[in-house]
Formats: structure tokens, sequence, C-alpha cells
């Protein structure tokens, strides 16, 4: 199957066994927002109690956090998130679709054999959008150039064209024109990916957080207000005579979790008393007004991040750096049945974020090609420093005898250590995974089409145990009402360790009942039969292997979690 109609079954998948739905579809749908099925919600649950576990329950130095979403304009200003925490957008003249310009592909031009000249061919959708594209261009975006049009392309004939490629220095496209002359359109390396066009608008920087209001009073009663008592038509005062109105009230959905913990990192030290090295994890909603919205749960305005923030000293932070890429990139190799489709890889200095010093992105191999599904980042003293700078608060950490933690004792990237007591603001070592692209990496990973000979192909979810949303489904074999008290039995034994466990008790075919859990990735079936009467056995079904086995009825609990958490333990090293 292509990839492309591999990631449409496994969507239709989602939604037919309750994994994920359209927004509001009722409605007629809300781009890019989506909610989450029975199965869905406990798919992603499992996946951030894992992360949770590793992260936090199996160490002594990592404590939780949950910090607020509404969060107020100065801690946004002093993270340097209000000033740059933008996109470059574009907007196309011709389509007005908005875009990226450093995702946008080059643009296609077809030089003729042997010459400069050559043939620019935009793609519209149909034939009466191409014609009236024709003369948007002739009459309003180059005047007098010369455009045909074959079926739904329009083109446009270019007489010659300096390339460059984005972020580098600008071309030029010189189009023919009916009186002979030259009509020249600048070229910045790209064209509006869906069309091909070349009519676009220059890149401005575009504010990716949601901006509101904490205010009884509609804000938009102020900006009229403020608009009238203004009395002048130059948008650059009345836009910023708006903003200082609405500055006091002015919140921003969070645009990462990260803050909300440096702005507690002394209440935690006081509170947990924590010493360095320490982390402060944190589960919960961030929003990003994103240009374009991707690939279903790829890239939505609203998403789920699992980030830590791993507080060390300066000398001990390249180590720490470099221990945390790994651990990371080994949580999502240990989940995944495809190992070669995941991968890591540094960032190049010009696409760091604004706080970064060094950073490593771990990718999965989508559908459609690579794609960031968690960063690790060196993000320095940046944050603690803002905020101390900021708001007069002292994140300061005293090391009477500064030292190396035991592990990192043969690590050559420790470096100089000083031999006085010594005050500074710690480091920062930064893991922040994606939790829906995470869900979505992994449901790609374990989705499998099975062809057994003479049957017709069916799909095998072969989710980590681990991640399952379903651990256990218990299924008399008929409507024998004897069978009951031992199904109700193993049913309480498996909850009690709270397993989601599901009792299938329809009259369908027993392989179909298989067949329908293997589709939701259920790891493990329990059938209770007329042998279970005799000797109180169990027959327990593998999803990956279909092996079953008898095994005790008191034995069940323990087998299934044993296999499912097998040996999960973390090593520090
Ligand atoms: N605190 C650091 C930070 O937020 P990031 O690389 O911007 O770093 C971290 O985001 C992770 O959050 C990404 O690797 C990705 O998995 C996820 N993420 C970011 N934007 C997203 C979006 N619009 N939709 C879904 N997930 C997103």
């Amino acid at each position: 199957m292509a990839q492309a109609q591999r990631f449409r079954a496994l969507l239709d998948l989602c939604k037919r066994r309750g994994f994920l739905f359209q927004s509001a579809e009722i409605h007629g749908g809300l781009r890019g927002a989506y909610d989450y099925g029975p199965l869905g919600v406990e798919l992603k649950k499992n996946i951030a109690q894992s992360w949770w576990r590793r992260n936090v329950y199996f160490r002594d130095n990592v404590v939780g956090i949950d910090t607020s979403i509404v969060t107020p304009h100065n801690v946004l200003k002093a993270s340097g998130h209000v000033d740059e925490f933008t996109d470059a957008l574009v907007d196309c003249l011709l389509t007005k679709e908005r875009f990226r310009p450093d995702k946008a592909p080059p643009i296609n031009f077809k030089q003729d054999k042997g010459q400069s000249s050559g043939k620019i061919s935009i793609h519209s959708p149909d034939k009466e959008t191409a014609k009236l594209w024709e003369q948007k261009i002739q009459n309003e975006l180059a005047p007098g150039a010369v455009v045909t049009r074959q079926g739904k392309e329009v083109l446009l004939h270019v007489k010659e064209m300096t390339t460059t490629t984005y972020g580098k220095q600008s071309g030029s496209i010189v189009l023919e024109t009916t009186s002979g002359s030259n009509l020249t359109i600048p070229y910045h390396g790209y064209a509006e990916p869906a069309t091909n066009s070349p009519f676009l608008t220059d890149e401005r920087p575009f504010n990716l957080m949601f901006k509101t209001f904490l205010d009884p009073i509609d804000p938009i009663d102020r900006v009229i207000k403020t608009t009238i008592e203004n009395n002048t038509s130059d948008a650059r005062t009345i836009r910023d005579q708006v903003d200082n109105v609405l500055r006091p009230s002015t919140v921003y959905l969070r645009p990462e979790t990260a803050q909300g913990v440096f702005i507690n990192f002394n209440q935690v030290m006081r509170t947990m008393k924590t010493k360095l090295p320490f982390g402060i994890a944190q589960m919960g909603k961030s929003f990003r007004n994103e240009i374009r919205l991707e690939h279903a749960i790829f890239r939505t305005p609203e998403f789920e991040q699992l980030e830590l923030e791993y507080f060390t000293a300066p000398w001990e932070s390249s180590a720490w750096f470099q221990y945390w890429q790994k651990d990371r990139l080994a949580w999502w190799l240990e989940h995944a049945n495809n190992k070669g489709d995941i991968r890591t890889r540094n960032h190049e200095a010009d696409e760091m974020a604004h706080y970064a010093k060094g950073c490593m992105d771990v990718e999965y191999k989508f559908p459609w090609g690579w794609g960031e599904v968690e960063g690790v980042a060196n993000r320095g003293n940046y944050d603690l420093t803002q905020h101390m700078k900021a708001t007069g608060e002292n994140f300061e950490v005293l090391e009477d005898k500064p030292d190396v933690s035991s592990h990192l004792k043969e690590t050559a990237l420790v470096t100089s250590v000083p031999q006085e007591p010594t005050r500074f603001v710690p480091t920062v070592i930064e893991s922040s995974c994606g939790l829906n692209r995470a869900l979505l990496a992994f449901l790609c990973d374990a989705f499998q089409q099975v062809q057994e000979p003479g049957k017709e192909s069916r799909t095998v979810l072969k989710l980590h145990p681990r991640f399952a949303p379903v651990k256990c489904a218990i299924m008399p074999l008929t409507g024998n009402a004897e069978f009951q008290p031992y199904v109700e039995k193993v049913a309480r034994s498996l909850r009690r360790q709270g397993l989601y466990t599901v009792i299938e008790a329809q009259k369908l075919r027993i392989g179909k009942r298989y067949y329908r859990h293997d589709e939701i990735g259920t790891p493990f079936c329990i059938t209770v039969d007329h042998q279970t009467l005799e000797d109180q056995t169990v027959t327990i079904r593998d999803r990956d292997t279909a092996e079953q086995h008898r095994i005790p009825i008191t034995d069940v609990s323990s087998i299934i979690n044993e296999k499912i958490w097998g040996d999960e333990a973390p090593e520090l090293d």
C-alpha cells in the first residue's frame, strides 16, 4: 500500500474505532481541532504515563508541577516570546493562501532547451479558476505580461530568471510582455507551495501566541473608543495606543509549558529542598497560532507537551545535555517496532529557538517524510536570568563545595569544576516531547496490514503493550452462563491492577472477536471455555504471534503484568 493510502487507512481506523474524531464535526468541524475518543484518550494517557513514570517516579531528583495555561504578558515578555516567538509569513497575492516561506519549495521553472527563457506553470484547481487567475495577473499583478492557459494550468512566459535559495540573496523573474519591454518581479527562492505562484507579498514576522484579555469589558469596545479618541488615520499610532490601553489585561495561552516551571523555580527549591542537579517535569496543553496546520494531529493550534527542565551546574551542563539526548532517544526506540524510522538531528545555528545554545530533535519517519517529535535543548541560563532581570527575584544557587555528580565522574564532557564556594544561575537542559505527535508516530509505527492466504487483509495495531488502550479482552467462548463467574473473576484481578480490561461477550465467532481486538492493539485476549470449568485454566492469546497457551486463572494477572512492564527500569547511564 502506498504511504499516503496507508495513512488514510490509519486515519479511517482512528475514526471508526474511536481513537480520533474531527472536533465539532456535526457543526461542520474546525480545522486543526481534534477530539480523542475512548481509545485515543487511553493511548494518549498511557504514553504520557510512561513518560512520567520514566522521568519522575523512577528518579530521586525529579518532581512534577502543573502551572497555569493563561499566562500574563510580563512572563512572556521577559522570556522573549512576545518579541521573538515568530515565524516568517507570506501571502500569495493570486491564491490568497498563507504559508511559511522557510518550508516552501523553490519555484518550478521549465526552461526552453538551451535557452534562458521558459515557462512557469501555475496550477489552478479548475478551468474556471484558471481563467480568473489569468485575468487577475494581466490586470493587476503583472499588467502587460504574456499569460496563456493550458487546461487548468496558467502559463507565465519568462525571458530569464536568476534563481536563489531561501534566505540568500534575492533573485528575479523577467516576464515577457505584450509590448516587448521587460517586466521584472522579485524571486526570494520559493513559490506558493500548492500552485507554484510567484506573486507573493514580502515576508513579515508573525507571532505564534494566542493573545486574549482578562477583562470584564469587551476589548473590542476599548479598541473602538481608543481609535475614535485618538482621531488619527496613522495605523501605527492607533496600534500603539490600542496596545497600551489593552496591556494591563493582556494574557496569552502559553506557547510552551516550560515558562511555568522557570517562574516557580524558587518555590519548588524551597518546598522540596531540592539540590542540583534536579528536574521539574510538567505535562499539559500548549497553544500556537500555527500558520499552516498539517497532517491531522501533527501540527495543531492546541497540543500537549511532556517537558522536563533539568537544572544543572554549568560545568556539568554539556554532560547532562548528552545524557538526556541518549536517554530520550532510548525511550523512543524502546517503544517502537521499526527502530530505523526514528533518528536524531542536530539543529543548525540558524534554526535554533531564541533561547537555545544547542538543540537535537528526535524525528520520526512519517508517511510524508521525517518530522520532529521531540526536542532536547541546552537552554543555558537564559530563561532564569530573564525572569530575574524582569522581577528582581534571585535564582542563583550556592554550591559550598562544587563537585561532580557521581555518575558523571568518568565523563569527559564535565568542564573545569570551581575549587571554592560558587554562586551561579543554573543551566537548563530541556527535553520537550509533543504528546499528540508521539501518539501519531506510535500509531503509524504500529499500523500493519496482515495478508493471510485465502483471507481478506486485516489490520493489526502492534502498539507496545504499555501503550495499548485496552490491555486485555476477556471472552467467554459461548453464552454458557457457567462461564460468567470465571470471566468476572479474571476481569476483577486485572482491573485491580489498574489494567484497562474489557469483557467481550458478543455472539461473534471467537476468531472475529480476536481480530476486532487486533485492530485496536489489544495485546492479550483471555478465553474462558469448557476446560476452565474442569481445571480453572484459561487460554491467553498473544496479538503479535497469535499463539495461545493455557494458564491457571490465578496466574493471569501476574503473567500479563510481567508481559506489559517487563524489566522497565531506568538506567542512569
Ligand atoms: N519548550 C520547548 C519547545 O516548546 P518546540 O520544539 O517548539 O520546543 C516541542 O516544541 C515539541 O512540541 C515538538 O517537538 C513537537 O512534538 C511539539 N509541538 C510543537 N508545536 C506543535 C504543534 N503546533 N502541534 C503539535 N505538536 C507540536
